[in-house]
This record gives C-alpha cells, sequence and structure tokens, in this order.
C-alpha cells in the first residue's frame, strides 16, 4: 500500500546510510576544529615561553591544521551521491529521471531533445533556478525548454553542462544529497571521451537506459568499455525501457525478456567483468517503463485518465521500486566508502600529529606547571574520544551495509507477493 511504499522512500531508504555518515563525519571535524584550536592555543604558549620545547616548523604545521580543518568540512559539506544516466536517443533517460524526481522537471519527447548535460542538483531556496555555462545569473526552470533541449534554436554544445538548482524541500532523492545527471543521446554527440573526462569520472553510479524494443548499441558498449578503462569497477545499472511495449505481444514477452537478460549479462558479466550473473541478474538488470512510472507519480494533467496503463502495469511499477531500491543501496554505499574513507584517514593523520606534538613537548619538558600537564591530559581525552569515534564511524558504515542489505530481501519478497 501507500503507507509501506512512503515509509520506504522516506525514513528507511538506504540513502540515509550517507546522510548518516555525512552529519557524524561533520561533527567529529568540528570537534577536531576544537581540539585543534586548543592545541594552538597551548601551543602559543608553549612558544612563547621560548624554552625551545617547540620548532619553529611544527608550530607553523600545527598552526595550518585549522585552516586544512576547516577546508575538510567545507568538502564535506558539498559531498553528495552523483549518478550519470546515459543511452541512446529516445530511450526514456529524461522521462526516467523525471519518474524518479517525482515530477516532470527534465523535457522529454520524441525525436532527439536532450541537447546537453544537464545536472540536478539541490538548494535551500524556495524557488527552482537554473545556472547556464559562463554565467552566474539565475535563470527560470521554464527557459529549460529553450536552454536544454535540441529542439530551440538557442544551442549549446553537447558537452556543456546546464546545472538545475531545485528546492531540497521539494524531492526527497535530491534532498539526501543525490545529484542526477541527464546527458544526450550516446549516438548523437561525437566525442564520447571528453563526455567522461568532463562529466563521468567522480559519478558513482552509472545507469544505461536502453529501449527494450531495441538492444544494447555498439555505441552504449563502447562508453562503458571507456567508462571501464577510467574508474575501475563503476557501478553499472541497465534499465529495459519501454516494456510496456510487451502488452502487445504477449506471446513473446518471456523469449524477449531472456534474449535482453542474455545479451545484458553476457556484457556486465563476460565483457566488463564487473559483477557475477546472478548479481547482475538480481540487482542490476531491470525491465521497466518509465512512462508509466511517470505517469502513477506524477499525474499529466493534459492526458485523459484512461491513457498511458497497459496490462502488467503493476508488475513494472513493482520493478521500477525495485531498481530504485538497488540504486539507493549501491550509490549510498560505494559513496559513503569512496568519499569518507579518505576524510577519516585525513582526520586520523591530524590528531595523530597533534599528539606526536603535544607528547613530544611533555617529554622534554620536566619543569611545565601543573596547570600545563593537566591540559595535555585533557587534549590527550579528547584525542582518545575522537580517534574512538572515527573508529566507531568505519564499523557504523558497514554496520549499516549489512543492515540495509537484509532488508532488501525482505522488502522484495514483500513486493512480489503483493
Ligand atoms: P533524448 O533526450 O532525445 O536523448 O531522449 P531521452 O532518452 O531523454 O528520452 P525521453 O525521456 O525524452 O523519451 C522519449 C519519448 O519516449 C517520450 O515521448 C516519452 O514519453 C517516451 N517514453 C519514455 N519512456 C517510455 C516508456 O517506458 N514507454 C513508452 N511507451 N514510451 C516512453
Ligand atoms: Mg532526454
Amino acid at each position: 500500500g501507500t503507507n509501506r511504499q512512503d515509509s520506504v522512500n522516506n525514513a528507511n531508504s538506504p540513502l540515509k546510510l550517507f546522510t548518516h555518515a555525512k552529519t557524524t563525519i561533520t561533527e567529529i571535524f568540528k570537534n577536531i576544529a576544537v581540539y585543534v584550536g586548543d592545541a594552538n592555543k597551548f601551543l602559543d604558549d608553549v612558544n612563547k615561553s621560548e624554552r625551545n620545547l617547540l620548532t619553529n616548523e611544527k608550530y607553523k604545521e600545527i598552526q595550518q591544521l585549522k585552516e586544512k580543518v576547516n577546508r575538510i568540512l567545507s568538502i564535506i559539506s558539498r559531498d553528495h551521491m552523483k549518478v550519470v544516466f546515459f543511452g541512446r536517443t529516445s530511450n526514456g533517460k529524461s522521462t526516467t529521471m523525471n519518474a524518479m524526481l517525482r515530477e516532470r522537471i527534465l523535457p522529454v519527447g520524441m525525436g532527439h531533445t536532450t541537447n546537453c548535460f544537464l545536472q540536478i542538483e539541490g538548494t535551500d531556496k524556495a524557488e527552482p533556478y537554473v545556472l547556464t555555462p559562463g554565467s552566474d545569473e539565475p535563470k527560470s526552470v521554464s527557459s529549460l525548454g529553450n536552454v536544454g533541449s535540441a529542439l530551440s534554436r538557442e544551442k549549446l554544445d553537447s558537452d556543456s553542462l546546464v546545472k538545475i538548482l531545485w528546492p531540497k524541500e521539494k524531492c526527497r532523492l535530491i534532498r539526501d544529497d543525490v545529484v542526477l545527471v541527464d546527458s544526450p543521446g550516446i549516438d548523437v554527440s561525437a566525442n564520447l571521451d571528453q563526455w567522461i573526462e568532463q562529466h563521468c569520472l567522480d559519478a558513482d553510479v552509472f545507469v544505461l537506459v536502453i529501449s527494450a524494443e531495441a538492444t544494447i548499441t555498439v555505441a552504449e558498449k563502447k562508453f562503458l568499455h571507456n567508462v571501464a578503462q577510467r574508474l575501475s569497477n563503476p557501478n553499472i545499472f541497465i534499465l529495459m525501457n519501454r516494456w510496456d511495449a510487451t502488452a502487445n505481444e504477449p506471446e513473446m514477452v518471456d523469449s524477449v525478456r531472456q534474449q535482453h537478460l542474455d545479451r545484458g549479462l553476457e556484457f556486465l558479466c563476460d565483457e566488463l567483468h564487473i559483477c557475477d550473473r546472478q548479481e547482475a541478474s538480481e540487482h542490476r538488470m531491470f525491465f521497466i517503463s518509465a512512462r508509466e512510472a511517470l505517469l502513477k507519480r506524477n499525474k499529466d494533467p493534459t492526458s485523459s485518465p484512461r491513457t498511458g496503463f497497459n496490462e502488467g502495469h503493476e508488475e513494472r511499477f513493482a520493478e521500477f521500486n525495485n531498481f530504485e531500491h538497488e540504486f539507493e543501496k549501491c550509490i549510498s554505499k560505494t559513496a559513503v566508502q569512496t568519499k569518507f574513507e579518505q576524510h577519516t584517514n585525513r582526520g586520523k593523520e591530524i590528531i595523530s600529529i597533534l599528539r606526536d606534538t603535544t607528547s613530544n613537548i611533555a617529554n622534554r619538558s620536566q619543569t611545565l606547571k601543573q596547570e600545563a600537564v593537566q591540559k595535555l591530559t585533557d587534549m590527550d581525552e579528547q584525542h582518545n574520544k575522537l580517534e574512538r569515534e572515527l573508529r566507531s564511524m568505519t564499523e557504523t558504515a558497514k554496520d549499516k551495509i549489512r543492515h540495509v542489505s537484509e532488508d532488501v530481501y525482505k522488502r522484495v519478497a514483500q513486493t512480489l507477493n503483493d
């Protein structure tokens, strides 16, 4: 029912793995900032005492830590999860994204529609706006039909990036720090390498949208081969879209599905070697109808109530939900691993520099006042606490990943039962 859907989509979303990790690591680094501040004050005094307990170099290094910590905090605040959608023209990339966003944000249509890269990301402002390359001036989203669409006269290069700043409060995916990138059809672009270089190197997940009425093409394969060369073990999902077309040919469904599965698995597993066949067939390939999913979630005021849903739409919609859940699990896990492992290590580095310095001073100074000794003990405690927090941060991430994957089996089973 709707309630379960809502709860799956909100508090229990696997994306929380990422957002919790981000909150936790921010807290930890704020504490590190306080610790660094204290250490700096203490070392100021030590430095003034002219007892040669501290080299000038070391003193400078520690002073600079403050800025370093602030820089890391600002990087963390901008950390996000990024997904790129790609595939041949008109396969339904933009429609799929709109369905996930639950709103008709991106222009969709017949023929060649999306004209350049469109990146959707969050803003705290109440109204959405658009930023085009080379200009800081916010434009209205109604201009999207012009700047983002190939049908318009105002042409941008296919590899330029238009940003759509969408109010976080309007959309859960965006609120949870997912950035979605739409691309022009892969068959209409000349320079795939440049695309990858400019827009894909920091992507956590790639979603290939294929038309189930056709099949995976050479251009799409080539793109992913290039991606796999540049990024080790990319996360790739394959969506067989327009699966609603099978309603017209029910006797063919099983054999067509098998054909798509065979080819998709052969590509993902035997050519790219990114996962085994079981994993790929259960977690990486989905047979969906983006059009129906969007229609269910965001009624089109211009269409009559009877249009849109073909025989079997419930199963396709369930499969769309499964895809989203697997996608959320995958993207948050990858983003936590790639982004926060680095932060955690830098945090450990910083506090060990401080510890070494302070304990060095303590060792060399027999005549420090009791007060200073107390200060050192306090800082030592602070240090141990931070180290514990950083360690448990890594453990919690692992625990959550385990918990989430157990949970998803239950939900998929439940959905299939329904
Ligand atoms: P470009 O931007 O041109 O690269 O295309 P795109 O991949 O973004 O495709 P888009 O989402 O614009 O969809 C193209 C057309 O296909 C639109 O008219 C959609 O309504 C239609 N469409 C998308 N998904 C489906 C689907 O699952 N089933 C059916 N029947 N039509 C679909
Ligand atoms: Mg498009």
